[in-house]
């Protein structure tokens, strides 16, 4: 693939308090380089994040969402929120694909308080992933009226399966 010079992705990260926020702030002070694309809402636990929230990004001109957590078994909370941050991402991903846009622009990975290098490198790969995707929607040949309906009927769907989705995740 290309990759873009001419276009700076814009990535929205929601990142977990304990385990990648910590991360990020390591690769900060260790002055590890990486793209600085990435803006950060810092979320108590991965498993915080919303469909809603994802749909939203997208919606607000992010052309890619990072979610960032503890390692799998290494959540800080009894209901071991990565496992379901998981979860939804996946569903999330699927519903992407449905309305043409590429599921690579969703990510979900895992970063302790000492990775820094690890989130560094993370974050290089997906800025560099999203460049040679382009910007959200002409990436995927859709013009920005076409876009916008898409999105709408994702954030939509998401609206009307939320109760049923929290009520049982694997409906
Ligand atoms: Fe980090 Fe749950 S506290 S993913």
């Amino acid at each position: 693939m290309v990759v873009r010079h001419d276009f700076e992705p814009k990535i929205l990260g929601f990142l977990c308090n304990w385990c990648c926020y910590a991360g990020a702030d390591l690769a900060g002070v260790s002055r590890y380089q990486y793209p600085p694309n990435i803006r950060v809402i810092r979320v108590m636990c991965s498993g915080r994040v919303d469909p809603k929230f994802i749909f939203r990004a997208f919606s607000r001109g992010a052309d890619g969402v990072f979610i960032g957590g503890c390692w799998l078994g290494e959540c800080h909370y009894v209901t071991e929120g990565n496992y379901e941050a998981e979860k939804m991402t996946n569903r999330c991903k699927k519903l992407l694909e449905q309305i043409g846009l590429n599921p690579e622009r969703l990510r979900i990975e895992w970063v302790s308080a000492s990775e820094g290098i690890r989130f560094a490198e993370i974050i290089t790969n997906f800025t560099k992933q999203l460049k040679e995707l382009g910007p959200l929607g002409i990436g995927e040949g859709k013009d920005l009226e076409q876009l916008k309906r898409d999105i709408e009927a994702a954030e939509s769907y998401i609206r009307r399966k939320l109760i049923s989705y929290y009520i049982d995740p694997d409906k």
